[in-house]
């Protein structure tokens, strides 16, 4: 099975309905509101400009810069229609944020125009991280920053012993759900192979007790059930038991963040 993130229309809209609210729910963690507020800080806003958010999916980030800098222009992308439907349907409208459909790998603006961009875990689903770089070195104008902030997914656990039944629920979703897990490491590389100095960069650990995670364990035993691995009676039991430590306040999951900021040289 192949990251559905690579082709998110492809995978049908209740995998998009479903992961839009999920992504929904990851965002409103404190510590990951802490990551964005701190990646915006670092942007230093003009009192006008152009922020280009790119793989925006539902809008769970784009509402958020749209907030933060209401001087600034945001014009959204996603390969996805469905997620950007999504995005535009029942949501907190802003008057300087758009949403449009539009790949990576080329955004309908001129060269140098943008002053701002943000990739919030895209480049983990690609399999070519460096056409989005390019064209964000396209588009962006002299000293202008690019943002990736990702997940170092090869850390991601939902172990709390040794042989917790649940690492398997983590290390399902992480080879099913993402294409390039070791990401974090090729990001200096293809920074100094485009021209982009690196300004910033720092990880924090987003600790998951409640719901953030479940997802990852339905979707395993989902996968496990279906490729015959194991019998409804595992499957359930694996999203019981992620719910029996939740309401116990006994669900320990862990994935690292990270952010990169950088600057077009
Ligand atoms: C895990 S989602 C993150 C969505 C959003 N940035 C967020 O954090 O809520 C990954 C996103 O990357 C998008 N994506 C995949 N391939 C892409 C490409 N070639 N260009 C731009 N975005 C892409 C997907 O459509 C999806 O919206």
């Amino acid at each position: 099975m192949s990251d559905p993130f690579q082709d998110v229309d492809k995978a049908g809209n209740d995998f998009a309905e479903a992961s839009a609210k999920t992504m929904e729910i990851r965002q409103s963690e404190p510590i990951m509101e802490r990551i964005v507020e701190r990646y915006l800080k670092e942007l230093q806003f003009e009192t006008s400009g152009l922020l280009v958010e790119i793989g925006c999916g539902a809008g769970a980030i784009s509402r958020r810069i749209a907030k933060h800098a209401e001087n600034v222009t945001v014009l959204a992308f996603d390969p996805s229609a469905n997620y950007i439907s999504i995005a535009k349907r029942d949501k907190e409208e802003f008057p300087n944020l758009s949403f449009s459909v539009f790949d990576g790998e080329y955004i309908p603006i001129e060269n140098g125009k943008v002053d701002n961009i943000i990739m919030h875990t895209v480049l983990s689903h690609l399999v070519d991280p460096s056409r989005l770089v390019k064209e964000a070195h396209r588009l962006l104008r002299s000293n202008g920053k690019l943002v990736i902030c990702d997940a170092d997914f090869s850390k991601a656990t939902l172990a709390s012993s040794p042989d917790d039944p649940l690492s398997l629920a983590s290390s399902y979703f992480v080879k099913t759900h993402v294409t390039d897990p070791h990401l974090i490491g090729k990001i200096k590389p293809l920074a100094s192979k485009f021209g982009f100095g690196i300004e910033h960069f720092e990880v924090t650990g987003r600790v998951v007790n409640g719901n953030g995670m479940r997802m990852w364990v339905e979707v395993a035993a989902k996968g496990m059930l279906e490729s015959g691995n194991i019998s409804p009676v595992l499957a359930e039991a694996l999203v019981a038991e992620h719910d029996f430590r939740v309401e116990r306040e006994k669900l320990y999951g862990f994935l690292p963040f990270f952010t990169f900021i950088l600057q077009k040289f």
